[in-house]
């Protein structure tokens, strides 16, 4: 039987290409019965599972309680701003007392980097890292590549840019990973001093015109705008930044061929994106939020199976 070379998903960074496959494989699985009038299956009964968020979301928190809840593991969720880490807890001492309860699987969201890695190697539990500060967010990667698949048949050969806030992005790092695996060609575009010195030596290519950013490429994926990781300006104005690396309808409309549109979301509407191409058939954005359930149950049944009571 095929099984994950991973015990944990701390990164893409860790998995190989047949890892994607077999989780793409038993994705197409999961999404089959999602659609479902009954849209669960009991496969993890004997699983419990904690989701434990120290910083905000909305997709990917939910997205990661409804896949547990289809797959029937229990579920417990943690919030840090309601929790005692306000006293000063630990995380280690947060995640050791958790794990007291017999907890079997951690689901975590993390402010500081290598979060889940140092976790990984301090508790006795399946790590789901579910994005560590600005390093790497491996279940939307997934769920990337998923949809392109999904979108346009296959993911291999595909030009892909990754458009914007680069250097403050766990999106852009983990889709950079997750695309080459797969044998995307991958391009990152923006303003200078919103691509990390580093990024060429991933052997992506860099582009600062938006335009030709477009006309080369069969997807982009349009990055969000991350002020809240922003001490210092990076760009004059937010004005200034959308005229230049923002996509509205005329654009697409102007360019030689008819380009897919993505966003991991939230969208800064106005800004990285209008409206109307996010809300247009052009852009595969909900489609995204679709997939994820389907990926995580993937994710979280393949890990799951490694576990051993
Ligand atoms: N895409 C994503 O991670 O969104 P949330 O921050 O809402 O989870």
């Amino acid at each position: 039987m095929s099984e994950l070379s991973v015990n944990h998903l701390l990164g893409i960074k860790y998995l190989n290409k047949k890892d994607i496959q077999l989780i793409f494989e038993t994705a197409d699985h999961f999404k089959e019965v999602i659609n479902r009038p009954i849209k669960k299956v009991p496969s993890l009964r004997d699983i419990t599972i904690a989701n434990l968020f120290f910083e905000n979301s909305t997709r990917t928190k939910l997205s990661f309680e409804l896949a547990e809840k289809r797959l029937s593991a229990d579920v417990i969720n943690f919030s840090a701003s309601q929790s005692s880490v306000k006293k000063g807890e630990t995380l280690i001492d947060t995640v050791n007392n958790i794990l007291s309860m017999k907890v079997d699987m951690v689901v975590m969201r993390h402010p500081n980097p290598g979060a889940g890695v140092f976790l990984s190697q301090h508790v006795d539990a399946s790590i789901i890292n579910a994005g560590d500060g600005a390093h790497e967010h491996p279940t939307q990667a997934l769920l990337d590549s998923y949809s392109i698949r999904e979108r346009l048949g296959e993911v291999r050969g595909k030009n892909v840019v990754i458009v914007g806030d680069v250097l403050h992005s766990r999106v852009a790092l983990s889709n950079i990973y997750a695309l080459q695996l797969q044998g995307a060609n991958v391009m990152v575009c923006g303003p200078k001093t919103l691509l990390p010195k580093y990024i060429k030596d991933l052997g992506v290519k860099v582009e600062t015109n938006l335009r030709k950013a477009l006309n080369w490429c069969d997807v982009a994926n349009m990055l969000r705008v991350q002020n809240e990781r922003m001490d210092i300006s990076y760009f004059p104005s937010t004005r200034e930044y959308t005229q230049q690396y923002g996509v509205n309808k005329a654009l697409l409309n102007s360019l030689d061929k008819k380009i897919t549109i993505m966003h991991p979301g939230p969208i800064n509407r106005g800004v990285e994106i209008t409206s109307d191409v996010a809300d247009s058939d052009q852009a595969i954005i909900l489609d995204q939020v679709q997939n994820g359930v389907a990926i995580r149950m993937a994710v979280i049944y393949l890990l799951a199976s490694k576990i051993k009571h």
